[in-house]
């Protein structure tokens, strides 16, 4: 079919698109194509979420993990990352720090940890920070639905647990074999249930995957009707076993530009972020995010100490940034592409209000 009839059909409402024209659309690559497709998820984001890209302020919190994935720098086995978590405290400055800014979000990131003492440490966290008010994300992996409960009634109001690959094969060649694919999605279902604002996502240009295959998490995260998604590129990090596997850096950058166009298309009112893994392949990477019909950026606000403890792939950026001074780099290089910074607004996915409203 003709690209400009698809991209108009695919605006008219969510879901319109077959899962071949899904994988039609994410396999552009010439540049007046890809700028269409870009322009149309744009356009449709302006239609449905207004100007403006939210923050969230992103706190690396600790990199100790109990897995063992073969794609990331932080696993488990990977004897050379020097383990931190930061202290109660610590996360409570870079809190403050965040709503001194504005932001008015918060995202908390660490590898996955299951046990009273995690849980408690985030329960402390939660009490201690809920007096600013922010919009909280948590991206701490997978957890018994008790202890989703718990952060949930502690003032959590959002989750982001990536599926990596909605390809169940796939990721069972990505992941040891305890590490099981059904308890992932269990867990989506049960953050959905609890209430809170659902996030997932996957990497993009995995060893292994292909167009169908994305084309299929497209389809995974309406399924699970996801509020949000987070998707970027997979990067080698040299301490994995994966890194053996050479892959196309440019084609997964345009990979993931077109995933979060199609995703948009296919989505319409979702928050979709334009992550850093973006911004490690491209210095403008984040910008051509919002553009191609992204409404979010996490700029990251962990302590400089503890930047170089959480590299999940090579060449990560702002190991050394000043955070003040990438703050108003953010709101330059936003208004040079025309967009600007809602300060002062939590940047909830409509989404997530229309899936509440219907349950
Ligand atoms: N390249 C890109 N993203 C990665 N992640 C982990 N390892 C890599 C890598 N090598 C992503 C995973 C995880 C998120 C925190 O980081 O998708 O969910």
């Amino acid at each position: 079919m003709e690209l400009a009839a698809l991209l108009d059909r695919a605006a008219v409402r969510p879901h319109n698109l077959a899962s071949e024209e899904l994988a039609q659309l994410l396999s552009l690559e010439k540049p007046d194509e890809v700028a269409a497709l870009h322009q149309a998820a744009r356009k449709l984001k302006l239609a449905k979420l207004g100007s403006g890209v939210a923050l969230r302020g992103l706190v690396e919190i600790g990199n100790r993990c109990a897995k063992d994935c073969y794609y990331c720098g932080i696993r488990s086995s990977n004897k050379t990352v020097e383990r931190y978590q930061l202290s109660v405290d610590e996360v409570v400055s870079a809190a403050q720090l965040v709503y001194d800014f504005g932001y008015a979000s918060l995202a908390l990131q660490s590898g996955e940890m299951e046990s009273t003492d995690n849980t408690e440490y985030i329960a402390e966290i939660l009490e201690r920070i809920a007096p600013l008010k922010l919009g909280v994300t948590l991206s701490l992996g997978e957890q018994r639905e008790e202890v989703f409960a718990r952060w949930r009634q502690l003032g959590a109001a959002r989750y982001l647990l990536r599926i990596e690959t909605s390809d169940e094969q796939l990721y069972a060649k990505l992941h040891p074999a305890t590490h099981s694919y059904a308890r992932r999605v269990e867990c989506l279902r049960s953050l959905a249930q609890l209430g809170y604002q659902l996030g997932t996502g996957v990497m993009i240009g995995l060893p292994g995957q292909d167009i169908n295959s994305l084309a299929h998490d497209i389809i995974f995260f309406k399924t699970i009707n996801a509020d949000m998604i987070g998707m970027g590129p997979y990067i080698p990090h040299v301490a994995t076993p994966l890194a053996q596997t050479p892959v196309d850096t440019a084609l997964n950058f345009r990979l993931a530009l077109n995933m979060i166009a199609v995703t948009r298309l296919y989505l319409h009112d979702v928050n979709i972020a334009a992550t850093t893994a973006l911004q490690a392949l491209a210095p403008e990477g984040r910008e051509r995010g919002i553009l191609a019909g992204a409404n979010v950026i996490m700029p990251n606000v962990t302590p400089l100490k503890c930047r170089t403890g959480y590299q999940l792939y090579a060449g990560k950026p702002n190991l050394d940034e000043n955070i003040v001074a990438a703050r108003t780099a953010l709101d330059e290089s936003l208004s040079a592409i025309g967009e600007h910074v809602l300060y002062h607004q939590r940047g909830d996915a409509p989404h997530h209000a229309r899936r509440m409203a219907n349950l």
